[in-house]
């Protein structure tokens, strides 16, 4: 039985660090377990331009306590006013390693996004021109689709027109949670890759509805039936090149969660690491973990993996997660995988 394995630091390819105090509370805690994070940019207002980029950049450095560090990957936020040059400008510095887009209404800060696909032409061709990435949430928006479809039909009508319409597009199709998205990423050699979040490993959408709402599981895409979590674990674990972790780490003060509107978004940046090693372990696939976590995801970016190496140890007893992180905004729970976590990261 292994109960102890060293890889190299992880990466999170899709992180929500907020701002102001919020920022400095979650900032050290993806800090202690990632040495890169592509950093999300729906921000209020969000950050467009190279300019807003860099100032934010310099916040999240500045909300590190000393000792403690993450390398902040920064993406600009799409918007139908986005300047081809601002973006070519901001990537040419390596300051802004990818555009992040958010179909307008599709989440939580979409309303600066993109209503009108045709408008974002221009910027999509100068990405493919100078290599790019293009972060997608791949859902439409439109009210007339089934919350459950959304994904499906962003492929269709969305996504594979607009790789059509561009070729040499770098995609990455975010928080991928469907079997039709891990095909649609499969369809294709190069060019097209997908993240995965530890908490859409974990549930499915019976943990957010039966038996009582439990709102700390809802997030978007809204997690699906049980057979697409299984084929997002199997891709997860397959070593394919093309899926890579992104948590979509995404905190929310408790109250904005538990309302009569909750707001969507799992905290898992505390224990993702621990959750996937449980998980990969019961799967006998721990072989396959650190090319999921470490590997994969810079080879997408054309980034050297990390040197740094940690070492996850298996317990004789589940690790004690807090039920809660204290921010200067209120407390914020953390991901409650329920079912025990034997790993912990041991650097
Ligand atoms: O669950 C989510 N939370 N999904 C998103 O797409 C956005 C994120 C957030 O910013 O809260
Ligand atoms: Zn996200």
């Amino acid at each position: 039985m292994t109960n102890q394995i060293q890889i190299r630091k992880p990466d999170d390819w899709h992180l929500h660090l907020r701002d102001g105090a919020m920022l400095r509370a979650v900032a050290p805690v993806s800090a202690a377990q990632y040495a890169r994070a592509i950093i999300m940019p729906n921000l209020v207002p969000p950050v467009v331009r190279g300019d807003d980029a860099a100032a934010y950049r310099q916040r999240i450095l500045e909300a590190l306590p000393s000792g403690s560090s993450i390398f902040p990957l920064m993406t600009l936020y799409l918007t139908e006013k986005t300047d081809p040059g601002d973006v070519a400008a901001a990537a040419a510095t390596g300051l802004v390693r990818a555009v992040k887009l958010y179909p307008a209404g599709a989440t939580t800060n979409s309303d600066s996004g993109v209503r009108d696909f045709t408008k974002i032409r221009p910027v999509l061709e100068q990405m493919a021109e100078i290599g790019l990435p293009l972060c997608v949430h791949g859902e439409v928006s439109d009210p007339d689709i089934d919350i459950f479809d959304r994904e499906a039909v962003f492929i269709d009508r969305v996504l594979d027109p607009m790789r059509r319409q561009t070729p040499g597009l770098r995609v990455v199709m975010e928080h991928v949670t469907t079997a039709e998205g891990l095909d649609y990423v499969r369809s294709s050699e190069s060019g097209l890759a997908a993240t995965l979040t530890v908490h859409h490993l974990v549930i499915n959408r019976n943990h957010i509805l039966a038996g009582g709402i439990r709102p700390h599981y809802y997030c978007l895409p809204v997690a699906k039936r049980e057979s697409h979590r299984q084929a997002l674990h199997a891709a997860a674990m397959s070593g394919d090149r093309r899926f890579f972790l992104g948590t979509d780490s995404a905190p929310h003060v408790d109250a904005a969660k538990e309302s009569s509107c909750g707001c969507a978004g799992c905290f898992t940046a505390l224990n993702g690491l621990n959750i996937l090693a449980q998980i990969f372990d019961e799967a006998g696939k721990l072989d396959t973990l650190q090319t999921f976590v470490s590997l994969n995801g810079p080879a997408f970016y054309g980034l050297a993996p990390n040197e740094v190496q940690i070492v996850l140890v298996k317990e004789k007893t589940p690790v004690v997660f807090p039920g809660y992180i204290m921010t200067g905004d209120g407390p914020v729970t953390v991901f409650d995988p329920g079912f025990p976590v034997y790993w912990r990261v041991a650097e």
